[in-house]
């Protein structure tokens, strides 16, 4: 494996997300203000060519899978030309998305035949008023046909997101798990984490050993699955039920220390960590002409810099909102 890619504590990054666009076609409360986020301008973001060029290089250094996000990525108009041809790269085992599912029934037949082979939805509510609620847009059904659309094509598991917050759809928890029962869902119910300006608080976040007391009185039976390697995940499943359902514990219980993620940004730069400012411009190196050693000892050496964990900060305190590096400047959906 690339030693490029390898950090000073051994973790191997074989995961690269790759940011297509900042815009989004929703404003979801804890994401995004209903203004949107300030976007760059047009010149200063990666090219389709820029993106295969790097996902090219990463590639052949060792990372196996790509997952696509945003902001939305189904709202860049060529997201099915650039699945098609990382499809292309030997090595990429795997190439997935994470979407809030709007434009998701439509594309799928397309972004499948061009090799798409996971997908992950964005869903907090089952119900369509909340939904407009909270991502103050419409399209709660166009969401579940994505969905279920993603089911019919034959992917397995459709992982679903659900972002929980307390007085607001914690009382849902129980509905969703009913969905997994006959539908081959992974249902991943995500502690809200604090984004610059989402107005996160304390009080507002459902702790994973609290969602797993609420599903416990009712599913005794719920029984603990198998952990995957560097999954962010914690896995469950009610035992005769089709589908699963996973905690996404990055406030109580992070797992930096399996972490084999890397990112790049819409306007190309690498972040080493989701949670952290340290950015380094891919992009600027590759106007600039660097060459592939150059790209790769630029690379290598932001790898390098990669702390252990994100600050303690971030860890579940009582003291409420956490200092947050105030130029916090990417949506948590990165
Ligand atoms: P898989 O590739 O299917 O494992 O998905 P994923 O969990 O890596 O990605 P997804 O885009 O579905 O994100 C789900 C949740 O995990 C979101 O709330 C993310 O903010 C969180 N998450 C994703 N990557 C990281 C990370 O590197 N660190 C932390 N702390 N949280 C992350
Ligand atoms: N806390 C937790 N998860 C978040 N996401 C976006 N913002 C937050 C937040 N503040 C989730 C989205 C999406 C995933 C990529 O990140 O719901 O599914
Ligand atoms: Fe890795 Fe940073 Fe995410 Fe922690 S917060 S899991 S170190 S990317």
């Amino acid at each position: 494996f690339s030693a490029f890619l390898t950090d000073s504590f051994g973790r191997r990054h074989s995961y690269l997300r790759i940011s297509l666009t900042e815009r989004c076609n929703l404003r979801c409360q804890y994401c995004m203000p209903e203004e949107g986020v300030p976007l760059t301008p047009k010149a200063d973001l990666l090219t389709t060519e820029e993106i295969l060029t790097l996902a090219r290089l990463f590639v052949k250094e060792g990372v196996d899978k790509i997952r696509l996000t945003g902001g939305e990525p189904l709202i860049r108009p060529d997201v099915v030309d650039i699945v098609a041809q990382l499809r292309q790269l030997e090595g990429l085992r795997t190439i997935g998305i994470t979407t809030n599912g709007i434009n998701l029934a439509r594309l799928l037949p397309q972004l499948q035949k061009a090799g798409l082979s996971a997908i992950n939805i964005s869903l907090d509510t089952l119900v369509p008023a909340k939904f407009e609620f909270i991502v103050r847009r419409k399209g709660f059904h166009k969401v579940m046909e994505g969905i279920h659309k993603a089911i019919e094509l034959g992917y397995s598991p459709v992982k679903v997101n659900c972002v929980v917050m307390r007085g607001l759809n914690e009382d849902e928890l129980l509905d969703f798990v009913a969905l997994t029962e006959g539908l081959p869902l992974d249902v991943r119910f995500i502690e809200y984490m604090p984004f610059d300006g989402n107005r996160w608080n304390f009080k507002k976040m459902v702790s994973y050993k609290e969602m797993l007391d609420t599903l416990r009185q009712q599913w005794p039976e719920l029984e603990k699955l198998p952990e995957e390697e560097s999954s962010t995940a914690k896995a469950f499943k009610i035992p005769g039920f089709r589908g699963q359902i996973s905690f996404i514990t990055s406030m109580s219980e992070h797992f930096c220390g399996t972490c084999n993620r890397l990112r790049i940004t819409a306007d190309g730069n690498l972040k080493v960590c989701l949670f952290g400012n340290s950015e380094v411009s891919l992009r600027d190196h590759l106007r600039g002409g660097a060459s592939e050693e150059e790209l790769l000892r630029v690379i290598g050496a932001a790898v390098g810099r990669k702390k252990r964990q994100h600050a303690e900060l971030f860890l579940m305190r009582q003291d409420s909102p956490p200092a947050l590096p105030s130029t916090f400047r990417n949506s948590l959906c990165v």
